[in-house]
């Protein structure tokens, strides 16, 4: 049982200042949507991608190295509207992912962009045919060692000039190269997929044959790069590298697939991609060219290639993080001293349901990169009243110094005095 602190007097982990792009986006209209914290739009400076000795950047950079061909493009601002970020790309209008519990918004017509793939048409309407983009990308979201509310995301697309009559050639001529790369690999590919799939089918105006290519290309292309990234962490023992290819479903695209790969005896899901829906090209005005698109996320591959185990750690400013790091080498990371935990319980009635991103938000904003996972330990509806109660568990834990009992409980009592001043709840 958590008795409630009555003490107000906080020590905050310290805000990040007001930077200008802060102030700028503090400048836009707020309305009803607006739920972007400060904490949250601070981090928009803070381009782990662009450093080139923090593993993000090495590994943007590899994929950028293994892709050469492919246009690398700087990201845009992670301020978006709303129609770049779902509805250019057909997102349906009761898509979750559009929710003020899902996502950032600045107010109701921009939002923090939630995947680089809100960019894609804009891309593809500047004529670039194999492109590369890396960016911030912004989710409301659970909090453990694997979610944090910003992550980093690849985009990358391949379109062919349909009108072309040397297209196909030119396709099928790239598919020799890439067959022939993969043969110097050791890796097994399991295609649980199925060609012209009635559930995932070839758009109508596609010539089957063109379908056909252009997801041969994406598949052998992806399973390259995914060979090129995962032969750093190989075992010894020269097993080779198992992937897998499942179908997906994705508005923008059609038909839509999933990369994972065998990691520690799990599937570990690494991208999204497919065939362009010719309707997004033509949104695009390129509806004269055809191809197909990915977007993977960089903090999954690059926790494996590092041995990075906590998410929060990208974000450290500690040197005995950065300091591990050089441009261009996937080196092991080593764990400086883990701080130990800090765990605090808080169990309220519930009046009116709430959404637990929500509550999320609520700790991540007291507490910061000082919370490593918040969880639910006990969900109970009372027989007779039934009044529904709920326990989390809040783990605090610093990963850069030690944090004091009387620190966590300060963060723990302002966490459960936002809880009750911004829900219908009653601490038990
Ligand atoms: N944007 C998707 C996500 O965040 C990933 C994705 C899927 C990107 C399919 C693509 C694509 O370009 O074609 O989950």
């Amino acid at each position: 049982m958590i008795l409630r602190s009555g003490r107000i007097n906080l020590k905050r982990p310290c805000t990040p200042k007001i930077s200008l792009s802060i102030r700028c986006y503090r400048d836009l209209p707020r309305d009803g949507f607006t739920n972007a914290p400060d904490s949250i739009l601070a981090l928009t400076e803070r381009q782990l991608h662009q450093q080139p000795n923090h593993p993000l950047g090495i590994l943007r950079s590899l994929i950028q190295n293994t892709l050469s061909h492919y246009k690398h493009l700087s990201a845009p601002s992670p301020i978006v509207s709303t129609y770049k970020n779902f509805d250019e790309l057909e997102f349906p209008a009761d898509h979750p992912g559009r929710s003020l519990s899902d996502s950032y918004y600045l107010n109701e017509k921009t939002m923090l962009r939630t995947h680089t793939s809100a960019h894609e048409c804009d891309v593809f309407r500047q004529g670039t045919d194999k492109w590369l983009l890396t960016a911030d990308v912004y989710r409301r979201d659970e909090i453990d060692s694997s979610h944090y509310p910003v992550f980093h995301q690849m985009e990358g697309a391949c379109v062919w000039d349909d009108t072309h009559k040397d297209a196909h050639t030119a396709i099928a001529s790239e598919l020799q190269e890439l067959e022939s790369a993969l043969k110097h690999t050791n890796i097994v590919t399991t295609d649980e997929t199925i060609n012209n799939n009635p559930n995932n089918p070839y758009q109508p105006t596609h010539r089957s044959l063109v379908a056909e290519l252009i997801v041969k290309h994406l598949k052998m292309t992806l399973n390259l790069l995914v060979y090129d990234l995962f032969k750093h962490v190989q075992n010894t023992d020269n097993q080779p590298l198992q992937v897998r290819w499942i179908e997906a479903y994705f508005p923008w695209t059609g038909p839509s697939y999933e990369l994972e790969v065998m990691w520690e005896g799990k599937w570990l899901e690494l991208l999204g991609c497919g065939v362009m829906q010719q309707r997004t090209l033509e949104r695009a005005d390129v509806g004269h060219k055809s191809g197909w698109a990915f977007g993977l996320g960089l903090e999954r591959i690059a926790m494996v290639l590092f041995g990075i185990p906590d998410i929060r750690l990208f974000w450290s400013q500690d040197s005995r993080f950065s300091s591990q790091f050089e441009a261009g080498k996937i080196s092991k990371f080593v764990p400086y001293s883990k701080y130990p935990p800090c765990i605090k319980d808080v169990s309220f009635w519930v009046h009116t349901p709430f959404h637990e991103n929500d509550l999320y938000e609520i700790v991540r904003e007291c507490s910061q990169d000082l919370v490593e996972s918040v969880e639910c330990i006990d969900n109970f509806t009372h027989p007779k009243t039934n009044k529904n109660s709920l326990c989390y568990r809040i783990n605090y834990r610093s990963m850069d110094k030690n944090l004091t009992n009387e620190e966590a409980n300060d963060l723990h009592a302002s966490v459960v005095d936002r809880l009750t001043k911004t829900f219908d709840i009653e601490i038990r």
